[in-house]
């Protein structure tokens, strides 16, 4: 079953029925405001942190998945009936309903007795606080008397404290009522100068704070008392559950339309100023009064709307493609791109499977995530890189994650992910082909953040490099730590206490299991270093990083060679893990992947010989397996990789975020056909024909999709905060379509689909605007020799930095096979 269409002009996805198999959500806020929210209003919202600063409260693992959130209620006060606009929480049959989700807002608009209403929730850019815009419509032939509920629940700040420190935080809670807006200061009065707040534009009938009084005993969401009576009890939280309702009163005549706005917000006061007047216990709410003013004005909501939608015009505008095929076409100029921007700002920390009290900033994730963000907004990238070096240890090594509010790396799961390090240098060069501003790599970043310890940004990926050459196994590949980029091949741990944590179990010494794949990986990064080197005139450097990496690639070719594809590992006894000789597990996805983006076996058709074999053995309908045959039992040597039943997630199941390596792999091979093919079978917009099997938002990729092991193949899991996202918009954008920034320009080959005639793209670089027009009337799949710009022939594929010119440069390629 269908649940809903694409709009692509207007860049939305429009949900028309409010069951979807999952609760299907947008992000509001791109800066430090940021909320969830599903195509029913549920979701939370934070400020930077989504575990430090939650500003409302989220149940886990609640039935239904999204309940709690931004509700409201409308409610007839001459028959007494009620309902929700957004259909939960009462999930009263609405006569019509459409939740459109957009470029950082979302709108939900339903019809029930007569009454339309159309909430439009955003966060205006720059702003740590976000609108509900409800336009209410009478539809009836008569006056209709109505009462606007609105309803959050406040989290006391530490979401994880939030929902387990009860002792505590039942005697805790505080608020303030002033004018009509609800203050939420638990906290306020000893160690926190930040606040939070939920006004309305009009007049109040009343209001609750108090969540059990709001609700009533015995009652849940479904049925509040207040709105059952029609009337707010004022009751004012002194602990317990601190909550946020306001009752309007709004009467319409017939056709009479009522614009209605809240705002919720978060902030903070200078430390030395929190409290009005000085010496007492009373917020200071002289600072943040001017901007509800504002917010609660609808030019103002207007204004800042319209000023969302060009700040999402600007960003999209860096690439646009007109291709034969619009599920591409959607998911690279729309939403695969705003995805990318969700995984920057959150990157696995909040969604509704990344819980946001578990995960930081991944130093792994974080890198990658650089990959689909750059282009769009390459001062915050260059930031973001400044902050995940300064985390790096003097080693080169790195803390698997940094939390977002305090930018420190955190040692919940320590550090010795040997794949690590090398994932900076990948970034670094992201960037700087993007920018071309080479200056970051002399910039001084710190180490470990420790004041005292700067060294240049350069300094740092040559630490990366010499971490793996520091840390080499017995058949001189590298050794693997506690995992490298499979969190699950744990081939130290040895664990068999049940709840024991797989990452952080360490019971050998790490001084025997190797990882193939790494060594692809640092063959990669050692190229990359070694140009980066070159440009900065470190040539001897270079001349290093090369004969470590054709070193490197020595071993592959004598010890990671299997006959038909990449091994994938060692383990701690020396045994190859992805060979033909093991009994499960005997090819894996990753080494091909990487080997071959590294270069390897291009020329001797090894590359090829490797991608027959995942074709052959890994490639479903659904995507293609991590590996095969899945692991059937628990393997202790192998961790936590096995610990899951075969077809999920690591343990065979289709891990998206990997499977645009094998894209890029086809397409440095030549094969166009195939490579398109990989990327529409993940592609969430080609999949929305599977919707009750699928599951997951058709407009965003799924980390996982379960594998042909798994009783539910097909069903996609993990939606939004993957590697995934950035993976696939840089495979598409850069390897399929071939629009990809290099170091001295903008290279133009296209591996594409032998039936496409053509197609075009507009892609900004370094100050121009380059028209692109790819032509193919011979059918080949890829062979772009020369290019015509503005209407002079260029020998070659790359277009060089041209100066910056007022007019957009056009380019034509064509095909010539
Ligand atoms: C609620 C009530 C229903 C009523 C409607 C409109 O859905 O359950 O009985 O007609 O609100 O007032
Ligand atoms: C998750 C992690 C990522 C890891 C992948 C494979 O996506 O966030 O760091 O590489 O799983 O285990």
């Amino acid at each position: 079953m269908r649940y809903g269409h694409f709009d692509d002009v207007n860049r939305e996805y429009v949900i028309t029925r409010p069951e979807t198999p999952m609760p299907w959500i947008n992000y509001l806020g791109c800066e430090a405001y940021f909320g969830i929210i599903s195509n029913t209003a549920g979701g939370y919202s934070y400020y930077r942190d989504a575990r430090l600063r939650r500003i409302t409260r989220y149940r886990y693992n609640n039935a239904p998945f999204d309940y709690g959130g931004r509700y409201l209620y409308l409610r007839d006060n001459d028959t007494a009936g009620f309902w929700s606009p957004s259909w939960q929480p009462t999930r009263t049959k609405l006569d019509k309903y459409e939740c459109r989700h957009g470029m950082g807002y979302s709108i939900i608009g339903s019809s029930c007795h007569g009454i339309e209403t159309r909430t439009t929730y955003f966060v205006p850019l720059g702003q740590t606080l976000e609108v509900w815009k409800c336009v209410v419509t009478n539809h009836r032939k008569t006056t209709a008397k109505l009462s606007l509920f609105s309803s959050i629940e406040f989290c006391l700040w530490d979401a994880q404290d939030d929902a387990t420190n009860f002792q505590r935080n039942f005697s805790t809670g505080q608020v303030e009522v002033e004018n009509g807006v609800i203050y939420h200061k638990t906290e306020y009065r000893e160690r926190r100068n930040h606040f939070a707040y939920f006004a309305c534009s009009e007049k109040l009938a009343g209001f609750d704070t108090q969540r059990d009084v709001f609700l009533g005993k015995y009652t849940g969401w479904e049925k509040p008392a207040a709105v059952v009576r029609g009337k707010s009890f004022n009751s004012v939280a002194n602990g317990w559950a601190p909550h946020g309702s306001h009752h309007v009163k709004v009467t319409l005549k017939p056709g009479e339309t009522r614009e209605v706005i809240f705002v919720l917000g978060y902030h903070e006061n200078p430390v030395d100023q929190k409290f009005d007047p000085a010496g007492s216990q009373t917020l200071n709410k002289r600072f943040v009064k001017p901007i509800i003013r504002k917010f609660l004005n609808p030019g103002k909501v207007a204004a800042a709307l319209e000023e969302l939608r060009t700040f999402w015009d600007g960003l999209l505008a860096v690439y646009q493609v007109k291709s034969p095929d619009r599920h591409a076409n959607r998911m690279a100029n729309i939403w695969n791109a705003y995805q990318c921007m969700a995984t920057f700002n959150m990157s696995r920390s909040a969604s509704f499977y990344e819980s946001g009290i578990g995960r930081g900033l991944g130093f792994r994730d974080s890198n990658q995530d650089l990959l689909g963000f750059v282009q769009m907004v390459p001062s915050r990238a260059r930031e973001r890189i400044m902050d995940i070096a300064a985390t790096q240890l003097k080693s080169g090594g790195a803390y698997h994650q940094y939390q977002p509010l305090t930018k420190r790396g955190n040692n919940d799961i320590g550090s010795g992910f040997n794949d690590d390090p090398h994932w900076l240098t990948l970034g670094v060069a992201a960037y700087v082909k993007e920018t071309g501003d080479w200056t970051i790599l002399k910039e001084p970043v710190q180490f470990e953040n420790e004041p005292g310890s700067e060294k240049p940004l350069y300094e740092h990926l040559r630490r990366s490099y010499n971490y793996t050459l520091e840390r080499i196994g017995p058949h001189g590949l590298p050794l693997i730590g506690r995992a490298d980029w499979n969190d699950c091949l744990n081939l130290n741990c040895f664990s068999d206490t049940p709840g024991q944590s797989f990452q952080t179990t360490t019971n050998k010494d790490g001084k025997v299991a190797e990882s193939v794949f790494i060594a692809g990986l640092f063959v990669l990064a050692a190229k990359e270093l070694a140009v980066i080197a070159t440009k900065l005139g470190k040539n001897k450097d270079a001349q290093e990083c090369l004969a470590e990496a054709a070193k490197m690639e020595k071993v592959i070719y004598k010890y990671g060679w299997d006959g038909a594809w990449f091994i994938r590992a060692y383990d701690d006894f020396s045994r190859p893990i992805g060979s033909k000789v093991c009994k499960e597990g005997k090819i894996f996805i990753e080494s091909q992947g990487m080997c071959v983006m590294a270069g390897i076996g291009l020329k001797d058709g090894k590359a090829k010989r490797a991608l027959e074999s995942v074709n052959q053995h890994l490639a479903t309908k659904h995507g293609i397996v991590l590996q095969q045959p899945a692991f059937t039992r628990y393997y202790i040597e192998m961790g936590e990789i096995s610990s899951y039943p075969p077809g999920y997630k690591e343990n065979a199941g289709i891990f998206c975020h990997n499977n645009p390596w094998i894209i890029i792999a086809e397409t440095m091979v030549g094969n166009g056909n195939r490579a398109f093919d990989y990327y529409t079978r993940i592609n969430p917009s080609a999949r929305e024909k599977y919707g009750d099997l699928h599951r997951c938002e058709p407009y965003v990729f799924a980390q996982m999709i379960a594998g042909k092991d798994a009783p539910t193949h097909g069903e996609a899991k993990n939606s939004w905060l993957t590697g995934t996202a950035a993976w696939t918009y840089f495979t598409v954008t850069q390897w399929i379509l071939g629009i990809r920034v290099e170091y001295d320009g903008l290279r133009i080959d296209p591996v594409i689909p032998a039936k496409w005639k053509g197609f075009n793209v507009t892609r900004k670089f370094r100050g121009n605007t380059y028209v692109i027009k790819v032509k193919n009337p011979k059918g080949n799949q890829r062979g772009v020799k020369c290019l015509r710009v503005n209407g002079g022939k260029i020998a070659g594929n790359v277009l060089p930095v041209f100066p910056a010119q007022s007019k957009p440069i056009q380019v034509e390629a064509v095909l010539e096979g």
